[in-house]
């Protein structure tokens, strides 16, 4: 594991890695399990990747925790995914804020069940004075219904005449997003072995390098992340320009 770190370029790290942590049903399945035991073990995945970005000084980490689709999962996946979320929060809020950890959520928070809401809202309260990680938490989230929510905004202030259509440009765009605090992720990681977004920061993705491991979400940790960083530190971002230009 230390081979690994000593690998990393501490120079040259992304700022902002998002993740879309994937395979925990399969993960449990294959141990015979039923697929609530693979949302729970992958919470270990969770504490020890947040500690992992947090000892290298990484500056941001979107955590795709639960789409906009996954709210048709069977209703027992659902509430049991919910309650994980909760109690989770519960129990790690502490050691966040003792880690000067600050929590943000994006997503549609409507959508989740008032004592959820609460919790979450107290959480980011509690830790919204620090500065170490961001630590980002994609709920509720899906691309398609953040933009459309940001069209929707923009569409309002342009009827109020506090916006003008001449006056929208990508910053404007950008301004509407949830994460227009934050700067684009450069490296995406997916677990699991598939190949796909999944309706996940599909504006902000535009140039993130994309890593695809098949080790199931439960299992990956910190030495599978460095991994994920050393193939990042051998890409040539070019930004649709040539080798020569950079
Ligand atoms: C990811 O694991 C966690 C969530 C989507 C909430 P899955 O539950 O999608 O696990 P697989 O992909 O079915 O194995
Ligand atoms: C994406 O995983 C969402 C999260 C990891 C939270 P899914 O398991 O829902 O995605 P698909 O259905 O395989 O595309
Ligand atoms: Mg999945």
């Amino acid at each position: 594991m230390q081979a690994l770190l000593d690998q990393i370029d501490k120079n040259r790290l992304p700022r902002h890695i998002a993740i879309i942590m994937d395979g925990n049903g399969r993960w449990a399945k294959e141990k015979g399990e039923d697929r609530l035991f693979g949302h729970f073990h992958g919470v270990e995945s969770v504490r020890n990747i947040v500690e992992g970005c947090a000892e290298l000084g990484i500056e941001y980490l979107t955590l795709y925790a639960f789409s906009t689709e996954n709210w048709d999962r069977p209703e027992y996946e659902v509430i049991g995914l919910m309650e994980l979320l909760v109690g989770t929060i519960r129990k790690e809020v502490e050691s966040l804020d003792k880690n000067n950890i600050r929590l943000h959520v994006i997503g549609d928070m409507n959508m989740l069940p008032e004592y959820a809401r609460k919790e979450l809202e107290e959480a980011l309260e509690m830790t919204s004075k620090n500065t170490g990680l961001n630590l980002i938490m994609a709920l509720s989230y899906s691309g398609r219904w953040e933009l459309l929510h940001a069209v929707k905004n923009i569409a309002y202030e342009v009827k109020k005449g506090r916006l003008s259509i001449d006056n929208i440009n990508q910053d404007t765009l950008q301004n509407y997003l949830t994460t227009s605090k934050f700067p684009d992720p450069e490296l995406m990681i997916r677990t699991s072995g598939e190949y796909r977004i999944s309706n996940f920061l599909l504006y902000q993705l535009a140039y993130a390098e994309l890593y695809f491991t098949p080790v199931r979400w439960p299992d990956f940790r910190k030495d599978n992340l460095y991994e994920a960083l050393i193939d990042y530190q051998h890409r040539e971002r070019r930004f649709g320009k040539t080798s020569e230009q950079l």
